[in-house]
């Protein structure tokens, strides 16, 4: 395949290459960041996220003594916050054990917290031209269509003989090139969902999906099971001009972000007095404050939100003013409740 598609591609890629901030330098460290925060999040949307935490933490020295919070707070709005801690712990390693350089070697950049396959081959191809793939869903898919493979796309061996194959097929010069090409390719022409724009690919004459009819039809990926669905009554609580804060438990979903109190049931107005009872808190006044949906990777929540003015002391609130408001984070899941408790803060 080399011959064939590695030419027409790179040529492509020269001529509609997306320009990014990361794009600009190789910089394995702002390589790095940005591979991460795109894993679960779209290019348009990381931009902003990406230039601040840039700012505020230009190099791995940096990112390895910031202080939790802080860190937690660059990343609110990105989800997945694992992937932060885990840079953290990576970049702490990369201090100690390679003197703060980042090491330009596939395999130990794989030995680093939060670093699999796809990103140490991001990162060693683009920053340090090393001949190794990086093999994202777009790759997987611009792959299947290629080869008109019917596999299902999310199986690991299926994803082990793409990057095996693409190892052969590896340009030696520029392979940071070749791999954002795919990557390029695949979002920006060979899109899912049976939308792909052929007549602008310039893998159209090797793409056996393409000469098939079959591009509607590939990839197969396998259905995924229904998520769980789990109704929330979030309580937005105030007292003496403060908001109710409480941390979650340091492992798990969300962990160590703050969220709202909130009650696993759907509740009504009776409910919620009775909740806040229980809490060893009175409300002085409870009304209705909307619902809101958030969908993660395995569950889903159904929130219904009200304010309740309240006396008494509970253990483990914690009740902000506006400036402990803004400084915490506090997931996207919340955003919307999170926008009007805001907006009651002085
Ligand atoms: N998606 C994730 N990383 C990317 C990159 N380096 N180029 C294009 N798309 C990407």
């Amino acid at each position: 395949m080399q011959d064939t598609i590695t030419k027409p591609l790179l040529k492509w890629y020269g001529e509609n290459k997306r320009v990014l901030p990361w794009r600009e330098k190789k910089n394995p460290y702002e390589i790095w960041v940005s591979e991460i925060m795109l894993q679960q999040t779209r290019v348009e949307a990381v931009k902003p996220f990406y230039e601040r935490f840039m700012r505020e933490l230009p190099n791995v020295a940096a990112l390895a003594v910031c202080p939790e919070e802080k860190l937690l707070k660059l990343w609110e709005g990105l989800g997945y916050y694992n992937r932060v801690r885990n840079m953290q712990k990576a970049a702490q390693k990369i201090m100690e054990v390679y003197d703060g350089v980042f090491p330009a070697d596939y395999e130990a950049l794989k030995g680093l917290p939060g670093i699999g396959n796809y990103t140490a081959g991001a990162v060693a191809s683009i920053a340090f031209c090393i001949p190794v793939p990086a093999v994202d869903g777009n790759v997987l898919r611009v792959m299947a269509r290629l080869r008109e493979d019917g596999e299902d796309i999310l199986k690991q061996s299926v994803k082990n003989r793409v990057e095996a194959e693409l190892t052969e097929i590896m340009p030696a010069e520029d392979p940071g090139a070749f791999n954002q090409a795919m990557m390029d390719l695949g979002a920006m022409v060979c899109l899912p969902n049976g939308a792909p724009k052929c007549e602008i690919c310039p893998a159209r004459m090797m793409c056996e999906a393409y000469k098939n009819g079959l591009t509607e039809i590939l990839p197969v990926r396998a259905k995924k099971k229904a998520r769980k669905i789990e109704e929330r009554t979030v309580l937005l609580l105030f007292q003496n001009g403060k908001a109710a804060l409480r941390k979650r438990a340091d492992t798990g979903l969300l962990a160590s972000l703050w969220e709202f109190p909130s009650v696993l049931e759907n509740l009504d107005e009776a409910g919620v007095s009775l909740a806040l009872a229980q809490m060893g808190l009175s409300a002085k006044s409870i009304e209705p404050a909307g619902s809101a949906k958030h969908i993660f990777t395995h569950i889903e929540w159904d929130m219904k939100g009200y304010f309740a003015d309240v006396t008494g002391e509970t253990d483990d609130l914690f009740w902000a003013d506006a400036a402990a408001f803004d400084a915490a984070a506090i997931p996207t899941a919340f955003k919307k409740f999170a926008a009007l408790v805001r907006a009651r803060l002085q």
